[in-house]
């Protein structure tokens, strides 16, 4: 399949596996990428530069083809050191970063300058056009479905994609709730140029998290997330368990006086504890609605393929009966 995203990233299928905290390590990047998607390695779960450097090696002794790294800006006391991560990532020759949170440009530069080319990953249109506006070659346009942080607008895909294509010169691709074939014919519909996928690709066999993890989500429906962390305006979209019922009573009994002291032990370093140990009720952990629609833990190239299949099969036999 050709669009305009395969060609910015030079891959087969326009299918992107977006970074996920203590998920997007280089078995699963590489995985995703030798099914001829993009797969991406989470830079902030690897704890130093040094660290990232080492996990960029290990990818390309797994692929010889295009994968990206996932820099995620959040605000922090002590902020990473977000040089030493750039200077990994250019060091290590890779070509494509994916960028979450904050404005990403005091980073385009040094960036653009190696080559790398940056797809941001933004919630809004008005966020999605101010990353046109700073150089950005892509967006990934996150609607409210999305497992992690859906911002505080609310707007679900439907809405969100045809309003980002009315609105964006550079490519994009849709995000939140892409699960298969029918996702991504439809992403193409609304005017988007290929799919981001977490929650999806979490339940995959190379996924390097622990059984309980896949399991979970396997066993989930499409009611089980919650939205947590509203008051703070750090809405984030996890999956139903004792913690995020904790939390959200929390937020209850003490209403906006909340702060995020209240809540630390929910949500801070956490995920090790969930995804590394399988200790399901450890914390609050991102996942989307799009459970709902997995009931499977295949390879990622059965499931990219099984997702290309699908879409040719409605793009060639289904639509054009109702065309005629
Ligand atoms: C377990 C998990 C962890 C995630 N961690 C990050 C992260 O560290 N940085 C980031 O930019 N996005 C993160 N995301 C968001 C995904 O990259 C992607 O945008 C989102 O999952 C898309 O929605 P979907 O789950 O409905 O496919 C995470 C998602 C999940 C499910």
């Amino acid at each position: 399949m050709k669009t305009r995203i395969t060609e910015l990233f030079g891959i087969r299928y326009p299918i992107i596996q977006g970074g996920m905290h203590f998920v997007g390590f280089a078995e699963l990047a590489a995985a995703v990428s030798n099914a001829g998607g993009l797969g991406i390695i989470t830079g902030l779960t690897q704890r130093t530069p040094e660290d990232l450097a080492r996990e960029i090696a290990r990818c390309k002794a797994m692929t010889d083809k295009p994968f990206g790294v996932n820099l995620t800006f959040l605000p922090a006391v002590k902020p990473p050191d977000y040089p030493g991560y750039v200077r990994a990532i250019v060091d290590g020759g890779v070509k494509i970063v994916e960028t979450a949170g904050n404005n990403p440009q005091k980073w385009l530069p040094p960036l653009h300058e190696a080559g790398v080319r940056i797809i941001h990953k933004c919630t809004s249109v008005r966020h999605a056009l101010k990353a046109e506006s700073i150089g950005c070659d892509a967006v990934s346009v996150d609607g409210f479905e999305c497992g992690g942080h859906p911002g505080e607008d609310d707007v679900p895909n439907f809405i969100l994609l045809p309003r980002a294509a009315e609105e964006l010169k550079i490519p994009f691709v849709a995000s939140g709730g892409m699960a298969d074939g029918r996702s991504l014919v439809a992403a193409l519909a609304l005017g988007a140029d290929g799919m981001n996928m977490g929650t999806r690709f979490l339940a995959t066999k190379e996924a390097p998290v622990h059984q309980n993890v896949k399991d979970a989500i396997v066993a989930a429906s499409e009611l089980d997330t919650r939205l947590v962390m509203r008051p703070l305006r750090n809405t984030e979209r996890v999956l139903n368990n004792a913690a995020a019922e904790r939390l959200l009573e929390k937020e209850k009994s003490l209403g906006a006086s909340v702060t995020f002291d209240d809540i630390f032990g929910e949500v801070a370093g956490v995920y090790p504890r969930i995804m590394q140990k399988g200790e399901m009720d450890a914390g609050v952990w991102s996942c989307g609605m799009v459970a709902g629609l997995i009931r499977d833990v295949p390879t990622c190239a059965e499931l990219i393929e099984r997702i290309m299949a699908e879409a040719r099969e409605i793009i060639t036999r289904r639509l054009p009966v109702m065309a005629t």
